[in-house]
């Protein structure tokens, strides 16, 4: 199909839309077209009302005012079935998967008819089995969606969308937990999925990734479109002067000195999930660690925090003997953990976010009530700094768009004064000003004397703050590799134990 013929028609429009939370313009306005066969990439800081808009598209939130255009329907408000029926798929970063079912089952939940008899659900299991296959997956294969990894879910998800004939998917952060080699994977069925006439819409903060798989893409700022470019003529700088109506300039935040050894790992394994794990933390130092999903990063992190236990080796912080049996455990000798997960990190969504921040300094300094008021104030400043939309330490969290409920998050672990810091993806689902701003405390933390490992699978960020890397590879430290080192076939080699040449080709076989 020519480029002309594609644009022609329109699968999705959203023509002015408004929508109000009390005081809070949400959106202010929105408009979005996106053309049949294409992939519309949806960018904006974190609160611009991409998520609200994406709500309003497949009928779960119903506009102030405004006008929607799903294929040839048009109207104000399409409930969430209707949208449906008319075509639309959205896939949010939760999955709407049951963990215990399998492949085919997740795909046929909920339309399993209960009438039409055998000869009809075994046509349904049959095209269940051809859009499992589509996207890559094995119907065959004897295992429950929750077994899958991350990536694989989403195709999972992909394939329920398609099996629901499908014409919009939209995807809100798909991304946000696959590495590379997942990634590529996920792009080959989206490029299938638009050669085959479906629309993507797909929301990211990965700019690259972006400007990587999408046809056109519109920014959003405050609520409304700022513009709609071709993404063969765009690039990520133009992208961020759009969103954030101003320039970034990235701050090179390496160099600093080393201080005494703080915590350090004595061939510390769990089962054989994590093998033979020795390494010396100092303070003033930023250890990054990378690795694939499933390498055992997160786990070494929780097993740091207290929040799982080792079988092998010690850990020594501060010279004395290490062994939390729980994260509070952990707090109280000063170690903290930004989790990967930040939902279940557990924020107090009813209560100001300021409380929630001075939250885990309490628990470990057990501050008094004169205090808490500066604390308070502390907390307020930081929650401008790393830019919270509304950055009120009142403002409720259960409000808050998902970008900004993680800031909340972060921002309670840098504040907690921690002597040993993990941060587990700090960056992941922030918009990239405020990454920038993590970055910076982060960087001025370690200056202060903490001792810092944080995990990212994006190697641009370890490059940016690490003063070493350790690269994980089923369980173990397979490589470390000092700053001057770190470069994508250096990490991508040690984490796979192959170039990304021969893995990318491997995905695409
Ligand atoms: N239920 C709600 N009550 C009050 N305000 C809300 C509610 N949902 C969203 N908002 C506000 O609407 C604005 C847009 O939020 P939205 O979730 O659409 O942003 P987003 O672009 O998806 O951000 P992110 O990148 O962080 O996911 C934010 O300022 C948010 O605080
Ligand atoms: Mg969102």
């Amino acid at each position: 199909m020519g480029e002309e013929t594609a644009r022609t028609t329109c699968a999705l429009v959203a023509a002015d839309l408004v929508k109000t939370y009390g005081a809070t313009r949400a959106l202010d306005g929105a408009d979005l077209e996106v053309a049949a066969g294409e992939v519309h990439g949806l960018v904006g800081a974190n609160g611009a009302g991409k998520s609200t808009l994406v709500k309003i598209l497949s009928g779960a939130i119903r506009p102030d005012s405004g006008e929607l255009g799903i294929g040839d329907w048009q109207g104000s408000h399409a409930s969430p079935r209707q949208a449906q029926e008319l075509g639309l798929a959205t896939i949010y970063q939760e999955a709407s998967l049951v963990p215990s079912l399998g492949l085919i089952a997740n795909v046929m939940l909920g339309r399993e008819s209960t009438r039409g008899g055998f000869l009809r659900r075994r046509r349904d299991r049959e095209s269940s089995a051809e859009v499992i296959r589509r996207v890559g997956l094995d119907p065959t294969a004897r295992t429950v969606a929750g077994e899958l990894s991350p990536a694989e879910q989403q195709l999972l998800e992909i394939a329920k969308a398609l099996h629901r004939e499908a014409r919009v998917i939209i995807m809100d952060e798909p991304t946000a937990a696959l590495g590379i080699e997942d990634t590529v994977r996920l792009f080959e069925v989206i490029k299938g999925l638009r050669d085959a006439g479906v629309s993507v819409v797909y929301i990211s903060h990965r700019l690259d990734d972006v400007l990587a798989i999408s046809d056109r893409i519109t920014v959003m700022r405050d609520g409304r479109r700022v513009t709609t470019v071709e993404a063969d003529e765009s690039d990520e700088a133009s992208l961020v002067k759009a969103m954030i109506g101003r320039a970034l300039e990235r701050q090179e935040l390496r160099a600093r000195s080393r201080g005494a050894a703080v915590l350090e790992l004595r061939r510390v394994g769990q089962g054989t999930r994590l093998r033979n794990i020795s390494f010396t933390l100092h303070a003033g130092e930023v250890v990054g660690v990378t690795g694939l999903v499933g390498s055992g990063r997160s786990r070494l992190a929780r097993v740091l925090f207290g929040a799982e236990p080792f079988d092998q080796g010690e850990m020594f912080l501060e010279g004395e003997p290490y062994r939390p049996s729980s994260p509070a455990k952990a707090i109280a000798r000063g170690v903290a953990l930004v989790p990967e997960d930040r939902k279940r990190d557990a924020l107090l969504l009813q209560q100001g976010a300021g409380k929630n921040i001075v939250l885990a300094k309490m628990i470990s300094n057990s501050l008094g009530l004169l205090r808490l008021k500066r604390e308070n104030q502390e907390a307020g400043a930081l929650m401008r700094r790393l830019q919270v939309k509304p950055p009120l330490p009142s403002a409720l969290p259960a409000s808050m768009s998902g970008g900004n409920q993680q800031k909340v998050s972060i921002a309670r672990w840098l504040h907690a004064e921690a002597q040993v810091l993990v941060l587990d993806e700090p960056g992941q689902g922030v918009d990239i000003a405020a990454k920038e701003q993590i970055f910076e405390v982060i960087h001025e933390l370690a200056v202060q004397g903490c001792a810092l490992l944080v995990i990212s699978q994006e190697i641009e960020e370890l490059q940016q703050i690490a003063d070493r890397v350790f690269v994980m590879r089923r369980g173990e430290i397979n490589a470390e590799l000092a700053a001057d080192e770190v470069t994508e076939h250096r990490v991508v080699e040690a984490a796979m134990g192959a170039t990304i040449e021969e893995t990318v080709k491997g995905v695409r076989a």
